[in-house]
This record gives C-alpha cells, sequence and structure tokens, in this order.
C-alpha cells in the first residue's frame, strides 16, 4: 500500500509546492489539510481545489472557527495570556488547534506522516512536532523547507516547472500569520529593529492617531466567559469578532516588540490583536473586584508560567493541563460587566460591577457610611511590623553599629 502524509495547508507557495515535493521525495500520497481559524482573506474552497491541483490525492479544509474561540482563545482569556507581558499568543494558539485536525486526519486517511511548510528558525515547527507527539507518538513528521532543501528559490522552480497553479510573482515582503484571534508580521524591513512600522504593515486596525469618536463597550462575563456586549448575547468567537472590529477601529491592540523565540533568537514582531487585547483588559478589570487577593496574587504566576507553555509549544502537556484546571478554579466568581472607553489606541475600563464583588463601599468609603473599624488597625500593624523591629533588633545587638542597616545611616556617607 502506498503510503500517506497529512500535510498542514495553507494554501500559500511553500506548502502548495510541498504537495509535489514530498509526493516526489517520498513516493507517498499526500492529504492537504486547511483550517479556518478566521483569518479571512481567500475563500476556503478555492484552497482546497489549488491543493488538489497541485496534486494532493485528498484535500480537506475545516471550519475551526468556533473550536478555536471556545476552546484555545477562552482558556487564554481566562490566563490573561501575555507572552513578556504583551504578546497574546496568536499564532502559539492557532497551531494547537491545527494539530488536533492534522492528527485525527492522520488516522481517518491511514497516514503515518504528519508535514508542515514551517522553517527551523521560528517557534512553529516546535509547536507542530510536539503537539503531534503529544497527541499521537507513533507519528512520524516531514518538514521539506526545514529539512530537504525546499528553500524560496527552489519552491518558485519547482512551481513554474510544474506549472503550478500558484501566482509565485505575489510575494509578500512579509511573513503574516493570522487568526481571528490577532495578526503577526515580520521579516522585511521590519528586521532592522530600529525601523517604525508603517501604515501598511496593519490590517486589523485603523490608525489610533486618526481623530474619531470614543466608542464605550459594555462586556459580560459569566464564570471568567464573555457571554454579551452591550447586553446583545454573544458566543466566544462573535466576541472576538464584534471586538475586533469596534476596537480594531480606534487603533486597539497594537505592539510592535523584540521577541524570545523558543529557538533562542530575539526576533523583531509587530503584533495587532483588537478583540483579544480589549477582552483581556475587561477580564483583568473584572477579576481585580472579584477575585480575592491571595488567589488574584497567586494567578498572576500562573498566568505567566501558562502563557510560557503555550508559546514554547506545550499546549498538551501535563502541566499545562493542571494549569488549565487551576484556571477554570478561579474563575468561579469572574461574573458581572466591564464598562470600556476605546480610543487612541486604548480600551480603558471606566466601570464594572458585579453580584460576586468582593467590594465593599461601607469599608472603603472616607465619607460617611463607614464600617471600616479604625481601631483595629493599631494592633494589626503592631503584630504584622513585629518580626521587622525583632530583625532589626537583633542586627544591632549582634552587628553592631559597624553595620547598621542602610536606612539608618547618616545620608550621603558609605
Ligand atoms: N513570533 C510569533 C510566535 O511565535 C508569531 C509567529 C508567526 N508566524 C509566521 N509565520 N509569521 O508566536
Amino acid at each position: 500500500m502506498t503510503e500517506r502524509v497529512v500535510l498542514a495547508y495553507s494554501g500559500g507557495l511553500d506548502t502548495s509546492v510541498a504537495i509535489g515535493w514530498i509526493a516526489e521525495q517520498t513516493g507517498a500520497e499526500v492529504i492537504a489539510v486547511a483550517g479556518d481559524v478566521g483569518q479571512g482573506g481567500e475563500d476556503l474552497d478555492v484552497i482546497r481545489q489549488r491543493a488538489l491541483d497541485c496534486g494532493a490525492v485528498e484535500a480537506v479544509v475545516a471550519d475551526m472557527r468556533e473550536e478555536f474561540a471556545d476552546d484555545f482563545c477562552l482558556p487564554a482569556l481566562k490566563a490573561n495570556a501575555l507572552y513578556m507581558d504583551r504578546y497574546p499568543l496568536v499564532s502559539a494558539l492557532s497551531r494547537p488547534v491545527i494539530v488536533k485536525h492534522l492528527v485525527a486526519a492522520a488516522m481517518y486517511h491511514g497516514a503515518d506522516t504528519v508535514a508542515h511548510g514551517c522553517t527551523g528558525k521560528g517557534n512553529d515547527q516546535v509547536r507542530f512536532e510536539v503537539g503531534i507527539g503529544a497527541l499521537a507518538p507513533h507519528l512520524k513528521v516531514l518538514a521539506p523547507v526545514r529539512d530537504s532543501g525546499m528553500s524560496r528559490d527552489k519552491a518558485i522552480a519547482f512551481a513554474e516547472e510544474k506549472s503550478l497553479p500558484i501566482d509565485v510573482t505575489k510575494k509578500s515582503p512579509y511573513s503574516i500569520d493570522q487568526n481571528v484571534w490577532g495578526r503577526a508580521v515580520e521579516t522585511g524591513f521590519l528586521e532592522d529593529i530600529w525601523n517604525a512600522p508603517i501604515e501598511d504593515v496593519y490590517s486589523y486596525t485603523s490608525d489610533p492617531a486618526a481623530g474619531r469618536a470614543a466608542d464605550e463597550v459594555v462586556i459580560t462575563f459569566t464564570h471568567g466567559v464573555p457571554t454579551a456586549i452591550d447586553g446583545e448575547p454573544v458566543s466566544m468567537l462573535s466576541a472576538i469578532e464584534v471586538l475586533n472590529r469596534r476596537a480594531g477601529a480606534q487603533g486597539v491592540g497594537r505592539l510592535d516588540m523584540v521577541e524570545d523565540r523558543l529557538v533562542g533568537i530575539k526576533s523583531r514582531e509587530v503584533y495587532e490583536a483588537p478583540g483579544a487585547i480589549t477582552l483581556i483588559t475587561a477580564h483583568q478589570e473584572l477579576e481585580s473586584v472579584t477575585v480575592e487577593r491571595d488567589l488574584a496574587r497567586f494567578k498572576r504566576q500562573v498566568e505567566q508560567r501558562w502563557s510560557e507553555l503555550v508559546y514554547d509549544g506545550l499546549w498538551y502537556s501535563p502541566l499545562k493541563r493542571a494549569l488549565d484546571t487551576f484556571l477554570e478554579e478561579a474563575s468561579v466568581n469572574v461574573s458581572g460587566e466591564v464598562r470600556l472607553r476605546l480610543h487612541g489606541g486604548r480600551a480603558v475600563p471606566t466601570g464594572r460591577r458585579s453580584t460576586a464583588s468582593l467590594y465593599d463601599y461601607g469599608l472603603a468609603t472616607y465619607d460617611s457610611g463607614d464600617t471600616f473599624d479604625q481601631t483595629l488597625a493599631r494592633g494589626f500593624v503592631e503584630l504584622w511590623g513585629m518580626p521587622s523591629r525583632l530583625a532589626a533588633a537583633r542586627d544591632a545587638r549582634v552587628l553592631g553599629s559597624g553595620r547598621a542597616s542602610a536606612a539608618t545611616e547618616p545620608m550621603g556617607t558609605g
């Protein structure tokens, strides 16, 4: 029986050439799998037909949008996931959902190998291969661009020689990856990290400096899940889509950063994620009102670790799974509403309300109606500071005045 290979297919030059390239090099039949993760652009039927025209024995296009939003973007929202405190993991989130479908297709079509078009310099090769290994350890991997010399020039030559139905002249100066959670742009003139991005680079967002009236939005959350916008019920997918439009029009969610890749390279990345940044901002705001202090403090560590694991291709890993359980538990009281002002590139919370609020007006107020018993504070502060006073007294006794703490030394000495 002829061997079969499932290829992660985007419809672009590299993966279109990879179909024939893999078939020639291995003698295997190639099954192309493409996914809609809300990237927009070309019609998926067109992409499907192109795969067949390029020699795929089978081409599958899957609508992954709801699944991507519910099972990948939503956990990221609960984690307020921002790699290096900034990047909302756009590409890192889409790889595991694609991996799931690649593995399912391999099982269904009896393939023993999965192929992808990633280079050897990026994170995505790691996310594909580690993800595939975690779901189906028996599957083999092929990476023609990285491992069998399928360079850009050779791909173009191959496409011309076989007259493949792809426009090889339509070459963007950028490498772009986009989905409903956001858009990543790299390479070209952006590789000089002193060069400012030009307006041309952006497509999900308008220029934040352009004058326009502010937009006000109210987002409702139920147990950490966005369930309504301005009172209209929404699914996770439609919440992201609506906010991509409204926050995008205000230039919210642009990001220009130098990022630490897993392979050790620092790389310049420009992102835009208007919906994701607005949702995370609103979610953080509601958490500040509904999550108990120590849980909130600990959660920040979990958020950072979760983001690193997902960035590093470990979506399907025991630690990530265990942290998800923590995030679910931490979300039980995150219900209520946040009002934000979208304007000038920023989403700024201006109001919050919740039946699960821990904000107690009586305790917080400096006006009449104060219920906080200030007489208790004196003893509390006394005991809270006791270890510090004990240590200071010990230092004076044991170390003497020669090594008094910095704070007790007269200014200007030492
Ligand atoms: N650096 C980002 C990440 O690793 C984005 C990668 C985007 N991929 C691309 N082919 N442009 O998540």
